[in-house]
């Protein structure tokens, strides 16, 4: 698979077959991803990747907690809802994820079944705990950086026929993922991915999210035929 291609047919993959993915594959995807450009090449990301047992807690931890009406706590300041074209968007992926499951508007159950399910990472069997160093939180290129990274490690986890999904809904306890994974007190959890082969009768699988197009994104100045 050339870079086009798995850039053009990646998809977040929420379902996942039993199959274990050797550690020296993950490896040799998080050396690919470690290859991705930082501010200066400040490279202020770290990956704690768990399966097994550990991975297990933190599902289990993650949603008891969830279940339990325990408000979220992640490390990142966290968004408000969005609004506007972004809520548009969020509803627009949330009706195709749903009806490709089979999942009604009023279905409460089958609504929590999903969300549920996120919150479990999909079941997927390992988790990648992405986090950065903590004396650069307010710093948003860290940010920036380690999205940069993350995204290099989806497009070569896709390349070798893995799935993943990033993820905000692992790590939604936080705390929990902190002392399972027991990560360093200087560094803070930025997000997690979902990732495993693929399970190609899983229908969620096979969504395409839709793209507004470029020339609502993008401006070309100084070239010929240029339009503003
Ligand atoms: C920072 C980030 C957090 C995300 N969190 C979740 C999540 O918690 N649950 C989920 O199902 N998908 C999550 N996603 C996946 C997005 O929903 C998905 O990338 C988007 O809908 C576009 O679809 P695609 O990845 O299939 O192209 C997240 C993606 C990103 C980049």
């Amino acid at each position: 698979m050339n870079l086009d291609q798995a850039i053009q047919q990646r998809r977040s993959i929420r379902g996942f077959t039993d199959q274990p993915v050797s550690r020296d594959l993950l490896e040799e995807i998080i050396a690919l991803a470690n290859r991705a450009p930082s501010s200066m090449n400040t490279q202020p990301w770290h990956l704690h990747v768990l399966t097994g047992e550990p991975l297990e807690r933190v599902r289990k931890g993650n949603t008891e907690k969830m279940l339990g009406g325990v408000p979220p706590s992640r490390e990142i300041e966290d968004y408000a809802a969005y609004e506007g074209p972004h809520r548009e968007r969020q509803i627009e992926i949330a009706i195709q994820l749903f009806e490709a499951m089979g999942i009604e508007r009023h279905d409460a159950e089958k609504r929590q079944d999903w969300v549920m399910r996120g919150f479990r990472q999909f079941d997927a069997p390992v988790s990648v705990v992405v986090c950065f160093d903590r004396s650069l939180l307010d710093n948003t290129i860290a940010h920036f950086d380690t999205g940069a990274m993350t995204y290099g490690l989806v497009l070569a986890a896709w390349s070798r026929g893995l799935g993943a999904v990033i993820n905000g809904q692992g790590i939604m306890q936080s705390p929990v993922v902190r002392e399972v994974a027991n990560i360093p007190e200087d560094q803070v959890i930025l997000t997690c991915v979902a990732l495993g082969w693929p399970d190609e009768d899983f229908a969620a699988n096979s969504v395409v999210s839709r793209r507004r197009p470029e020339s609502n994104t993008t401006r070309f100045l100084g070239f010929d035929n240029a339009s503003s």
